[in-house]
């Protein structure tokens, strides 16, 4: 008795295994709405007066209040809307002020941050005009535009990560992968 239990179980795990192993890549691909921003992606506004369209330079103001932005896959038409974490926010620099290890990550002066605190993942939607800092409204954290979304102020550990971008076709887009960890580690 006690051997056949055994033997069935075994044969169990063992279908178990096999179909974990056949199924394993299907789980890994992830939907292309909660894939990360992509290169070639353009970017659409995600809040304010322009919403839903293509961003273009030209619709944002040097020093603007960040606007929020999601990438889009122009090929199929999927806007990366599965994870708060695709989010970033943009602005304008004057790109000669930008410090010289993020130029390359700007593109015609308009910059994009994570819109994630790195402290607890709180949405960094506050806005300091006279200091030119994002903020994040839950703990205060302060971070600075114009050196690659550097902590100055607040508990964050991190700066915010930042995502390359590129002109092309009239439209902003994203340039490559963000540089810089996405998100936050939360302590509880
Ligand atoms: S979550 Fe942003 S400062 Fe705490």
């Amino acid at each position: 008795m006690t051997g056949a239990s055994s033997g069935k179980l075994s044969r169990r795990s063992l279908l178990g295994l096999v179909s974990a192993i056949t199924v394993a890549p299907q789980l890994r691909a992830q939907p292309p709405n909660r894939m990360r921003p992509q290169a070639g992606d353009e970017l659409v506004f995600d809040d304010g007066p322009s919403l839903g369209e293509v961003v273009r330079p030209n619709l944002i103001e040097l020093h603007a209040r960040p606007v929020a932005a999601l990438a889009r896959d122009p090929a199929s038409g999927v806007l990366r809307d599965g994870s708060r974490l695709n989010r970033v926010m943009l602005t304008r620099i004057d790109p000669e002020e930008l410090a010289p290890r993020f130029q390359a990550n700007a593109a015609g002066g308009i910059v994009a941050y994570s819109a994630v605190c790195t402290h607890t993942g709180c949405d960094v939607f506050n806005w300091d005009e006279e200091q030119l800092r994002m903020a994040c409204p839950c703990h205060e954290s302060q971070f600075d535009i114009y050196d690659g979304g550097r902590v100055v102020g607040g508990p964050a550990p991190r700066p915010l990560a930042m995502l390359p971008l590129e002109i092309a076709g009239g439209a902003v887009r994203v340039a490559g992968p963000f540089r810089g960890r996405v998100g936050f580690q939360q302590a509880f």
